[in-house]
């Protein structure tokens, strides 16, 4: 271990020297972090590249720290004070995160700002705008095929729109969030096209094989993400007259991270980012990028060491960016993201909580919580200065991550349970409420994923269809029934784009030859303006959707035991079908019950642990809370978030 060895505040005033402004104003608030946070750039050198290569490496990186410091605008500066002086902004009960296309949403950049007190309206703190930077010309798989990091695509404006936005936003108290694809670059990249040129140096940047030797090593343990519309995880190209990485589509070429010319490439990447005013990357299939024969390879050790590197970075340089994963793996591996044993709160700030979203759909399709609460108890706990995001709908599938032995425990087995979740809500269960449809039919293995619109996957497309009052009652009462969920969890709740309008399915991205293959496209709609003025309009399903979502954030704001530091843990009843979640904080604690079926329950009393003989207050209804003969009584899908004030 060359670690420790390296002296990065030293390099930070070397590289300040030589660019001359060892003098200039705040210089010393840039040493001070490169002492806090100098070990565990050099840890993580340390761990991934031998000495020969991590010495030129740190030494480019404390370059790159300096410039980007230096370019720093006043504005941007200031709010890395403000985050340091508050490091849990984005832990803190009133952040809410939004999340959309871009061009779906607004049409552009710059009209996302006349949508900006729309989302103040909803409460949001946190917007994240999908893929925005120049992918290669369509198929692009939704954006994340990039072919210029540096530039925004052009239909949705320029760089100079984006940072326009971003103070905007940031002038209305809500932060940007982008994606920062880290696995791929699209074939038309510079890089990759410099290595279809012949260019050695560029075919470094990826994995690239003369015959299918050690690719079909590989394979033997490789599983595939798309093997319906993109089997293997190799590609072969006329160019490059060898055979490529191409985990995803044939088109994104997996990038060797092992070359420490790539972390230093996405850590200039990043920093140019920051400094045009985002502050947040999602780190998008992070779980990819080290590659480990005879494995998956994903979560490989190495991606953590390699988000500790980027982050000491980001942290000395823009220590107003934060970032969040994008692993979509299993309970065991997904903290790590955010940071077990050594890595614990040194990678990412924020994860996606996988597991949840799975489970509060499997919970509604069965009316059983009993996988749920177990699954939720076996998970490591997490720093505590991270958060998982939180989330019930997004622009992908649902993946049926359930784990066997889970399933197990409470009777059942995976591999059926998984069977019967896609049937379910791809609606062909007998009493399904469900509208979506198969993802990614795996002939081999039989697995399948998910696709679908919340409110089509809750019931409320079915209720239409039959236009029948009460089944529409149900369908809106399971909507925020796991919403109260997403948003009671602790943590960013992320609310889809079109779910507080109770958006159905859209089927017309089948016209469009370019996306027609793709069935996530039903569940990305455009905005519907007209429908979202509806919201106003007391009675209608817009109105009913929206405000029991908007009053969930109006709710959580309010509530600082909803902080992600602590934990919520789930709690066993004696009703399968009540979920009850804890939360103990200083400030007072809450506890949530949600009933997940459409019958009538009750619950004993002491299930409320420290609250069990205080007076209550439901914070959602805002009223006091009585219990019936000392039980709880559940209506259908009731939500209840109890406390003692
Ligand atoms: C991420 C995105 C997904 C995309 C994949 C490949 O998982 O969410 O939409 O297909 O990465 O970039
Ligand atoms: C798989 C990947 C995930 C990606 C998704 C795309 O689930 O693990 O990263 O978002 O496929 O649909």
């Amino acid at each position: 271990m060359t670690a420790l060895t390296y002296d990065v505040e030293g390099l930070v005033r070397a590289a300040a020297a030589s660019h001359d402004v060892a003098r200039k104003q705040g210089i010393d608030e840039l040493y001070a972090r490169a002492r806090r946070w100098g070990a565990d750039l050099a840890e993580g050198i340390g761990t991934v590249f031998p000495a020969a290569l991590g010495d030129e490496l740190i030494a480019r990186l404390a370059d790159l720290i300096v410039s980007t410091w230096a370019a720093r605008p006043q504005q941007l500066q200031e709010r890395d004070r403000e985050r340091l002086l508050m490091p849990d902004w984005f832990q803190r009960p009133e952040t809410l995160g939004y999340v959309c296309y871009t061009d779906r949403f607004a049409g552009n950049l710059d009209s996302v700002v006349k949508h900006v007190d729309y989302l103040s309206e909803l409460g949001i703190t946190y917007l994240h705008l999908m893929p925005l930077l120049r992918p290669r010309p369509a198929p692009n798989d939704g954006g994340y095929a990039v072919a210029d990091y540096r530039e925004v695509r052009a239909d949705l404006g320029t760089m100079a729109d984006l940072e326009r936005l971003a103070d905007v936003l940031h002038a209305n108290g809500i932060s940007l969030t982008v994606d920062l694809v880290l696995n791929h670059v699209a074939r038309e990249h510079e890089w990759a096209a410099a290595a279809r040129a012949g260019d050695p140096k560029y075919r470094d940047y990826f994995y690239v094989y003369p015959d299918r030797t050690i690719p079909d090593e590989f394979e033997k343990s490789l599983p595939e993400v798309f093997p319906d519309f993109a089997p293997g995880n190799f590609t072969w190209d006329e160019d490059l007259k060898a055979w490529v990485w191409t985990t995803f589509n044939d088109y994104q070429w997996d990038v060797n991270w092992s070359n420490p010319n790539v972390i230093y490439e996405f850590a200039d990447i990043a920093l140019y980012l920051a400094n045009r005013g985002v502050d947040c990357l999602r780190l998008d299939a992070i779980a990819f990028i080290w590659k480990r024969m005879g494995t998956n390879s994903q979560n490989q050790p190495e991606v953590h060491a390699l988000t500790r590197i980027l982050r000491a970075v980001a942290r000395i340089a823009t220590p107003a960016l934060v970032f969040k994963a994008e692993a979509i793996v299993a309970p065991e591996d997904v903290v790590k993201y955010l940071g077990v044993g050594e890595y614990a709160g040194n990678v990412s700030d924020l994860a996606y909580h996988n597991s949840l979203m799975v489970q509060i759909w499997s919970a509604l399709a069965t009316r059983d919580v009993r996988l749920l609460s177990r699954a939720l108890s076996r998970f490591p706990a997490k720093p505590t200065t991270t958060a998982w995001a939180t989330y019930l709908r997004c622009h992908d599938d649902i993946g049926w991550a359930i784990d066997d032995a889970d399933a197990a425990s409470v009777g059942w087995t995976g591999y059926d349970h998984r069977r019967f979740l896609s049937e379910w809500f791809a609606g062909r269960t007998p009493y399904s409420f469900a509208r979506g449809e198969e993802f990614q039919v795996n002939e081999a293995t039989g697995d399948s994923r998910i696709s679908g619109s919340a409110a089509s996957l809750v019931g409320i497309e079915q209720a239409l269809d039959l236009a029948n009052e009460q089944v529409l009652d149900e369908a809106l009462a399971r909507l925020r029934c796991a919403y109260a969920i997403v948003y009671g969890f602790g943590g960013i709740p992320l609310l889809y784009m079109g779910d507080e309008l109770g958006l159905l399915n859209d089927h017309s991205y089948v016209n469009d030859p370019e996306r027609a293959a793709d069935n996530r496209w039903m569940h990305r709609p455009e905005m519907n303006w007209d429908l979202a003025a509806a919201r106003h309009q007391p009675g209608t399903l817009q109105a009913r959707v929206y405000d029991s979502i908007k009053r969930l954030g109006d709710v959580r704001r309010t509530l600082p035991c909803l902080h992600a530091a602590v934990e919520s843990r789930a709690i066993e009843t004696s009703s399968r079908s009540v979920l009850v979640l804890a939360r103990a904080h200083a400030s007072g604690d809450l506890v949530q019950v949600y009933n997940v079926s459409p019958e009538w329950q009750r619950i004993p009393r002491h299930v409320l642990g420290s609250l069990k003989d205080r007076d209550l207050r439901e914070e959602l209804s805002g009223a006091v809370y009585e219990f019936v003969d000392d039980e709880l009584v559940l209506a259908p899908y009731a939500a209840l978030w109890l406390t003692g004030r």
